[in-house]
């Protein structure tokens, strides 16, 4: 059975119902179905006097003219000349009021040290570090990449890019320096912001010596500002003379005040690069004014969020639900954030749990991947602690079967937390089809229904409404992406060509009776790995740099924790052995050119790879070999031998 049809008939049997606490319901922003339904009715017959009521919570320097454009579809725009700075937003609004003395960030290092900045010190630490990056030339416009681990100052970064008007692209430190300088080309940045090393399970890791790597060839750059975080004498770090200079030397004296420049709604705030369906990351472009905006009013609602609330969103901030849930939604709603640098095992299994007791966390939002884990790891570790703080759970980056989205609701929510499963992309901005804590009756394994504004459909390939088939947006939101960096084309073929007038995100989904959305993973060639998405064919083109692979088809097969897994079949150039450690060398190779959290599961070697007559290499039958289904049809394969070769050697491994 082909891994989506068993998806859709677990989604069938799955008939269970969770009603939202009483208790929760009465204290929530939306307290009701009712108070869902009306809402929603306005903000799609409405749209225009729902945004704007929202963009109005905010503060504009400059009102829109506008709420939104559509005559250059689909290059829409979102509170045309309106003027607003998304820092400003986040720090500045809430300094007039008691928020001043408030937690914004309670931080947690790995080794347990901790470190708390009010509003009020956050804001002159961002103000202090846009000064310097002033001094160093940074303006409106400029990329600064950020490739940092999960400190303070990777926060101060993106907010004091963002009140300059300059453009942060910030690079998951778990990369490798070749896909560091990919980015950094792409985007052409000036200056890089990385650290001496960042902890993860006890180990250092050497991020400015990965930097130094990268920028080898990236002539853009001109300077690189490193903080100091490990003690880390393994790997001394080399300071270039006029290029290099410790982020605690540099903002030393310098003045804490800086006012947040005046931003075109539409400028450009950050790039987010992430895997499609070609070899090429794209630079995923978002703005300010219909990001601000989404990602406050969906933190607000979905979270629930209310002053008193601790939310701890454990993605990296090298994510974009890290952009959005840790640092600009959550911030521009004046939440307390709790941000921690390691690893959920270190020092034992136990850490997240400790971490929700002692810092008394009231939201905890996490990915599939990392409840699955907990399960494994048992209800031991959870059961140690008092979570009894907890009043709300969220998840996000995959499906979440029922049985783990069971599980957490009752070990680590007891029974009495909502759990909001919420579906959404880089390219999104924000959550899209996602329950309402206090409203929507939630059904295990499904994101239920869309937020205020979003229109959402299943439809055929051809564009009908269907039962079982593609998900699709069906009018633009304040969030969206605004482009690929660079490539506009691209940007209009990959999200807005499938039919007319509408957002294609790749995704196949099933509608229920009551309208709930099952998604039931990717349609294209992009893999879900521990919630990460990477382009199979990505992948393949490193393969092939290799000096001894000939060809490569990479596919995503289930996995028990992380969702899926990667399979790459190999062909080798003549000559060369197929041998065990070859295969090594090989998901060493794809760790040392994308990083560790791309590594393969499995390399299987073959003579040749099954290709249709014009060439393209089949993925459909090396899933169907890799899951050892029968073979689906195979006529127009070149070489039909290939595939029985292939799947002997398959279940031979
Ligand atoms: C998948 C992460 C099912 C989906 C925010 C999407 C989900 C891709 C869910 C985007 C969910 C994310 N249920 N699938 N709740 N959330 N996805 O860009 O396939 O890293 O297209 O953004 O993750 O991944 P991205």
């Amino acid at each position: 059975m082909d891994q989506r049809t068993k998806k859709i008939e677990t989604v069938l049997a799955e008939d269970r119902q969770f009603h939202p606490p009483e208790a929760f319901s009465r204290q929530a922003h939306i307290p009701s179905m009712e108070e869902y339904a009306k809402l929603y009715k306005k903000s799609i017959h409405n749209p225009v006097s729902f945004w704007e009521s929202v963009a109005n919570e905010l503060v504009w320097f400059q009102k829109w003219d506008k709420a939104l454009e559509e005559s250059e579809a689909p290059f829409y725009k979102w509170f045309v000349n309106g003027k607003t700075n998304i820092s400003y937003n986040c720090l500045d609004r809430h300094l007039d009021s008691a928020l001043r003395n408030k937690a914004a960030i309670i931080w947690e290092g790995e080794a347990g040290d901790q470190r708390t900045l009010t509003y009020s010190q956050l804001h002159k630490q961002v103000c202090r570090f846009a000064n310097v990056l002033k001094k160093l030339g940074i303006g409106r416009g400029d990329r600064v990449a950020i490739y940092l681990p999960m400190v303070p100052e990777l926060v101060i970064s993106t907010l004091a890019c963002a009140r300059l008007g300059a453009v942060h692209s910030v690079i998951f430190a778990g990369f490798s320096a070749e896909a560091i300088r990919d980015r950094v080309l792409d985007c052409e940045a000036k200056l890089v912001i990385t650290a001496d090393g960042g902890w993860r399970r006890g180990n250092i890791l050497p991020l400015k010596n990965i930097v130094d790597e990268a920028i080898q060839d990236c002539a853009c750059v001109k300077h690189i500002i490193v903080v100091k975080r490990g003690e880390n004498d393994p790997f001394p770090c080399h300071m270039k003379e006029g290029r290099d200079y410790w982020y605690h030397d540099i903002i030393d004296g310098v003045s804490a005040e800086c006012a947040a420049v005046p931003m075109d709604s539409e400028a450009m705030l950050f790039l987010l690069y992430t895997s499609g369906t070609t070899g090429k990351p794209k630079g995923i472009i978002h703005t300010t004014g219909g990001y601000m905006v989404y990602t406050y009013i969906t933190a607000k609602y979905v979270f629930d969020l209310k002053p008193q609330d601790v939310y701890w969103c454990t993605a990296d901030i090298g994510w974009v639900t890290g952009h959005s849930y840790t640092v600009y939604g959550p911030l521009t709603n004046a939440a307390t954030v709790l941000i921690y640098e390691g690893a959920p095992n270190w020092p034992d299994k136990g850490r997240f749990w400790k971490m929700v007791e002692e810092h008394a966390v009231t939201i905890f939002y996490t990915a599939p991947t990392a409840i699955r884990s907990f399960m494994k790891w048992g209800d031991e570790w959870p059961n140690k602690y008092n979570l009894s703080s907890l009043r709300l759970l969220g998840t996000v980056g995959e499906s979440i079967n029922p049985e783990a989205w069971i599980w957490y609701h009752q070990t680590i929510g007891k029974g009495r937390c909502p759990i909001v499963d919420t579906w959404w992309q880089t390219e999104t901005g924000g959550i899209m089809l996602t329950p309402l804590p206090g409203a929507t009756s939630t059904k295990p394994g499904s994101a239920t229904l869309p937020f205020f504004g979003i229109e959402a459909a299943v439809l055929s390939e051809e564009g009908k409404e269907a039962e079982a088939g593609i998900l699709a947006i069906c009018r633009p939101w304040p969030g969206m992406l605004r482009g690929i960096y660079g490539d506009s084309q691209r940007y209009k073929q990959t999200y807005w060509s499938k039919w007319p007038g509408k957002y294609f995100p790749g995704d196949g989904a099933k509608k229920d009776k009551d309208g709930y959305y099952w998604i039931l993973g990717r349609i294209d060639d992009v893999v879900n790995i521990a919630g990460h998405r990477i382009g199979t064919a990505e992948l393949e083109s490193v393969f092939v740099e290799h000096e001894s692979v000939a060809e490569a088809g990479v596919i995503g097969i289930d996995h028990e924790i992380k969702g899926q897994c990667l399979v790459c079949f190999i062909s080798l150039k003549e000559g060369r052995q197929a041998t065990e450690s070859l295969a090594e060398e090989l998901k060493e190779w794809i760790a040392k050119k994308i990083g560790r959290f791309a590594m393969p599961e499995k390399i299987i070697f073959a003579a040749d790879l099954p290709k249709t007559r014009s060439g393209k290499i089949m993925r459909r039958l090396l899933r169907d070999i890799a899951s050892g289904r029968a073979l689906g049809n195979v006529t127009t394969l070149a070489d039909a031998n290939v595939v029985e070769q292939l799947k002997k050697k398959y279940e031979e491994d």
